[in-house]
């Protein structure tokens, strides 16, 4: 029998165990996550999404501080075009949030970016222009584009000296979403180095409509294998989303699959970003807990638990501070939803939006449980204690027991040593 440690992803000149750790932000797969993923010989990703957040919360910079006192002034203004992100300064928090990340790496394995198009920053392209480039430049291995087609991503990185030696990967949901980025791509005589095909069970934004449950993962995955063949191409295809067990993963790489890419199992760990009583939250619930639904204002529907705080939460816009979601004319179908229920209430302390979530503070706050269907079945994966919580994992058990396990077994770690005490 088979398992996933004997295949091997040859990604460049690299041989790695086929375990993609995916990205999760905000600040969801941390930089301690990708490092052990690295360090375990697969890859690990951390994410670029509200950068200038992360690197004030883990490095002490004062990025939002400098961009709310710049904005102080449009606070009560409905109209959010003019804040707009400083480049200087997107650029340099990338830069930190991924040296510093690059600096502590170990092992043979690589540190990916996920980079999401969606995270439109009141200025879509020359926001991503930067995201892309300053993480090039402070030295990531890899950068996954996600959560949209990137139809012009690899345009804005072209002339970029790294270009053609970073890993460059990208997330589709369809064949046709890689027809058309490789369509659109064809001119600047550089393929993507792998696709993930994220099915309609993965986590964070889907790339489905709300007919997601109509979709399944296999079949896309050999649409796109088909496709590839057809057209000569040679590029590794990584399956994600649902892929539970080792075994799981084994019948995509018999297949002909290149690698996996995994993150609910992850949500459980010590190096999760995740607050402790949140991951309690993940492994306590039950199918029935989990939804996918429209109020990420992106407009991609999300799978999430039932009882997050961010669902029907009525916070006020401070796009002034944030802003990640505004589109290019400084909209977000937020502030939109939110203004409509003040003005139902106009005299209530607080509102409720069910509509919509504002993602720029329910992320950071970590009051948005999103989440792969398969949520329900992590307390499978770990042992009760007597208090009714579940012991956290480390993210070595749950990278391991994919690599090794056989006939879909899930190895439960040992009660550790400090609850025996
Ligand atoms: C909590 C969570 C957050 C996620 N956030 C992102 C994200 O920010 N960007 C992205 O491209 N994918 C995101 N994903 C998708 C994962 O990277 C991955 O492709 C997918 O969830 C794999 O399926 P699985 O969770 O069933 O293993 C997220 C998934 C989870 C579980």
């Amino acid at each position: 029998m088979k398992k996933l440690d004997d295949f091997r992803l040859i990604l460049g000149n690299r041989e790695l165990v086929p375990i993609i750790v995916g990205g999760m932000g905000v600040d969801i797969s941390t930089v301690d996550m990708a490092l052990e993923a690295a360090r375990l010989g697969g890859i690990g990703h951390i994410s670029d999404a509200m950068a200038p957040t992360i690197t004030d919360r883990r490095y002490k910079t004062h990025f939002v501080k400098q961009k709310q006192s710049k904005y102080k002034y449009n606070v009560d203004n409905n109209n959010k075009s003019d804040v707009q992100f400083d480049l200087g300064n997107i650029a340099e928090a990338n830069k930190i949030h991924v040296t510093k990340t690059m600096e502590r790496k170990q092992g043979e394995g690589l540190i990916f970016i996920n980079c999401m198009e969606k995270l439109t920053m009141n200025n879509p392209k020359e926001t991503l222009q930067v995201r892309l480039k300053s993480a090039m430049d402070a030295g990531i291995d890899g950068i996954t584009l996600s959560a949209g087609l990137h139809l012009g991503s690899f345009a804005l990185i072209q002339d970029h000296p790294r270009f053609r030696d970073v890993q460059l990967g990208i997330i589709v949901s369809s064949v046709r979403a890689l027809q058309l980025f490789l369509r659109k791509t064809a001119r600047l005589n550089r393929l993507p180095d792998f696709v993930v095909v994220e099915g309609p069970l993965a986590g964070g934004h889907l790339g489905f409509g709300m007919d997601w449950a109509e979709y399944d993962l296999k079949t896309i995955v050999s649409e796109v294998q088909q496709f590839m063949v057809k057209q000569e191409l040679n590029i590794p295809v990584v399956p994600a989303g649902g892929i539970f067990t080792g075994s799981d993963a084994v019948e995509y790489m018999e297949n002909g699959a290149a690698a996996v890419q995994l993150a609910t199992r992850f949500t459980v760990t010590d190096e999760c970003g995740l607050p402790a009583r949140v991951k309690q939250e993940y492994f306590k619930a039950n199918e029935e807990d989990i939804e996918v639904n429209q109020i990420s204002p992106t407009g991609y529907p999300m799978r999430m638990l039932k009882n997050c705080p961010a669902i029907g939460a009525g916070v006020r816009p401070n796009c002034e501070a944030f802003g990640y979601i505004l589109d290019s004319s400084g909209n977000c179908a937020y502030i939109n939803a939110y203004n409509a229920e003040v003005e139902k209430h106009p005299d209530a302390k607080k509102v409720s939006v069910k509509e919509k979530t504002c993602l720029c503070y329910q992320m950071r706050k970590f009051n948005c449980w999103t989440c792969g269907h398969y949520t329900y079945r992590l307390k499978d994966t770990s042992r009760q204690l007597t208090d009714g919580q579940y012991q956290l994992l480390s993210t070595e058990d749950v990278f391991k027991d994919y690599q090794f396990s056989v006939d879909h077994k899930i190895l439960i770690p040992e009660l550790r040593s400090e609850i025996i005490s």
